[in-house]
This record gives structure tokens, C-alpha cells and sequence, in this order.
């Protein structure tokens, strides 16, 4: 556990110090940095979250730390109260529908600020924090080119994409999340910056079903990042992001301007975009075929992330009708 701390404290006091040049409250500090100590560890602004990966193999000579000992050195190193510190053990995918479940009640929050934005973390009640760290160069391109306009945020969860775009100037917003408590933290998010005005449409559906009833609608910007897996009573049919991603895709693009940008995003290991069925897919629903698709990983990934793997993001241009 020795060289556990000593990295963590180490990599800290360097990472604290970029964090505030850069105006960041939230960032990783290590990320399963030495092979016997599996997990990542996030700072929210005086807290830590640890997100523990047990190994795979049970029948190994060392044993993988408690939980209770991880919060104990983490503590240690970044000098606050054990009582800052939550622990999350991940387990394996495809309980996905676990995912979003709820691990507490105490209702443990932060408000961490990125880019000037602020924007509300839940450390304690989920294995996710409702801010994913990784996207945070994603959203800051987004809110570049998000001025004037319209933009759609499918999957929306707590709405972080929303913000950036909204933040970045977009002439409306429109987020989509089967989750009435992830769309009420989205508006929260949105309150938070000032930002919740009339423009800012949140809508509880299932996206693959919303997608195929709203062929009317047009946006100049989209953002769709959906889960690896997801299963639901509401939904028609279950997801499965390798299996579904070219009909997701086409139709997004369905719903796009000419020349409209779509961010695609996944977190599933191992996923290989298939161009082929995209095109072939947007053909059968009568959609032009993408102009472009380029891949913004592992570049985009954030310089505090060590895994470049953390997710892969696709930018893709419409094409003309
Ligand atoms: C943003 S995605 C997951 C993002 C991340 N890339 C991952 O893999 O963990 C999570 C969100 O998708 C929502 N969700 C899952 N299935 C859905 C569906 N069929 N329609 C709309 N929202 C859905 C959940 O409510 C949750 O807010």
C-alpha cells in the first residue's frame, strides 16, 4: 500500500497545481497507475472517489485490498478525512442494468466547476458521480462550436453535454434521457449556470423509440452517448452498443442538417465502428450517408487520464439530402 500513497500524493500536488491554472475542481489522480492496485481515484473538490476493479483472477497469491484499506491510504496521501473518501467496487458489465441503480442514500454532493461552468457531482449514492471526467475535452469542443446552434443530446444523463453547449451559446437544446431523476439533475445542472430558460428542452423518452417518432425534427449539433447495455421496461427492445450502433447512428443522422456534427461516443471495450452498416443502414431509412467520420480518440482524451482507452469518440458529418 506503501507505493500506492506515495503515487497518489506524488501525482496530486503536480496535478492540483495544472488543475488550477486551468480552473478545474474536478480531475484524476491515478489510474491504475501500478499494476497490484487496480482502481482509479477522482478528486471532487476536497473528496475522492475511488472506483475499485476487482481482479479477474480468484486465484491469485495477493489478494486484492479492502475496501476499508483503500479509503484508509487514500485519505493518507490526499490529506483529508476518511469520511471524504467513497469507495465504489465495480463489477462486471452486462449487470449493466445495475449501472444506474442507486449503492446509497446519504446524498453526498459536490459542486465542481469546469471551464467557469459548475455543474453538481453526487459522490455517495451511485457507482457513477453523474460528471464523466473523461468527456471533459469533448465538451469543451462541443462548446466551441455549439454558437448559434441548435443542438441534440441524446442519452442526455445529468446533462453535462447540455450545459457545454448551452454554455457555448446554442440557439436551443434539446436532451433526451429515459431517467426523470437524471433530467431533473440535467436542469439542476442547467440552474446552476443560469442557464434554464425556455430553450432548454428535456424530454423523457426512449431514445431509440424517440428517434423513429421524430423524423421532423432538424439540429445542427448532436451529441449520442449511449450505454454499453441497457434493458428496460419502457423500451421496446434492449441496446447493445455493438450490435446497435449503426441504426442509432443513421438515425441520429436522420434527425441532422446537412453538414450537421454528430459526437458518438462509447465506453465499450473493444468496440470497432462499422462504417459499411452505417452507410447501408442510413440508405435503407433514406438518409444521405455520412460525408465524414473521423475519430477524435485517443486524442481527445483528457491529459489526466492514463487509460486512452477510457472511451473512443467518433465526429461525424452529415451529409447533403
Ligand atoms: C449517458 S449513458 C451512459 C454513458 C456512458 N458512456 C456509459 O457507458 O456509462 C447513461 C444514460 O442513458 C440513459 N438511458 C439508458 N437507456 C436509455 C434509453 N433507451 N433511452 C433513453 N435513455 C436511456 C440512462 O437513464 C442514463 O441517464
Amino acid at each position: 500500500m506503501r507505493d500506492f500513497e506515495n503515487r497518489i500524493a506524488k501525482v496530486f500536488r503536480h496535478r492540483r497545481r495544472w488543475a488550477r491554472r486551468v480552473s478545474l475542481t474536478a480531475f484524476r489522480v491515478y489510474d491504475r497507475d501500478i499494476p497490484g492496485h487496480r482502481c482509479a481515484v477522482d478528486w471532487y473538490d476536497g473528496h475522492a472517489v475511488v472506483t475499485s476493479y476487482p481482479s479477474s483472477h480468484p486465484g491469485k497469491k495477493i489478494p486484492d485490498a479492502s475496501p476499508g484499506a483503500i479509503q484508509r491510504s487514500v485519505a493518507r496521501a490526499l490529506e483529508i478525512e476518511e469520511s471524504k473518501v467513497f469507495v465504489k467496487v465495480r463489477v462486471p458489465r452486462s449487470r449493466g442494468r445495475q449501472q444506474y441503480q442507486r449503492l446509497d442514500e446519504r446524498g453526498v454532493v459536490a459542486v465542481v466547476e469546469e471551464n467557469g461552468l459548475r455543474l453538481v457531482a453526487n459522490l455517495s449514492d451511485f457507482n457513477d458521480t453523474g460528471l464523466f471526467l473523461d468527456h471533459r475535452e469533448t465538451r469543451a469542443r462541443l462548446r466551441e462550436e455549439a454558437s448559434g446552434r441548435s443542438f441534440l443530446n441524446l442519452f442526455c444523463y445529468t446533462g453535462s453535454f447540455t450545459l457545454a453547449a448551452a454554455a457555448g451559446g446554442a440557439s436551443s437544446t434539446t436532451s433526451v434521457d429515459l431517467s426523470k431523476s437524471y433530467l431533473e439533475w440535467a436542469r439542476d445542472n442547467l440552474a446552476k449556470n443560469a442557464l434554464d430558460g425556455p430553450e432548454h428542452e428535456m424530454i423523457r423518452a426512449d431514445v431509440l423509440r424517440w428517434l423513429r417518432q421524430n423524423r421532423d425534427r432538424r439540429y445542427e449539433l448532436a451529441v449520442l452517448d449511449p450505454p454499453s447495455f441497457s434493458v428496460s421496461k419502457k423500451m421496446t427492445t434492449d441496446l447493445r452498443i455493438d450490435r446497435d450502433h449503426p441504426r442509432l447512428i443513421a438515425d441520429t443522422l436522420a434527425l441532422l442538417s446537412p453538414a450537421g456534427i454528430l459526437y458518438f461516443s462509447t465506453n465499450y471495450r473493444g468496440f470497432e465502428l462499422d462504417e459499411a452498416r452505417i452507410e447501408q443502414t442510413a440508405r435503407e431509412i433514406g438518409v444521405a450517408k455520412p460525408a465524414s467520420i473521423e475519430e477524435t480518440t485517443p486524442g481527445s482524451i483528457p491529459p489526466d487520464f492514463r487509460d486512452k482507452g477510457v472511451h473512443r469518440c467518433f465526429r461525424v458529418i452529415a451529409g447533403g439530402r
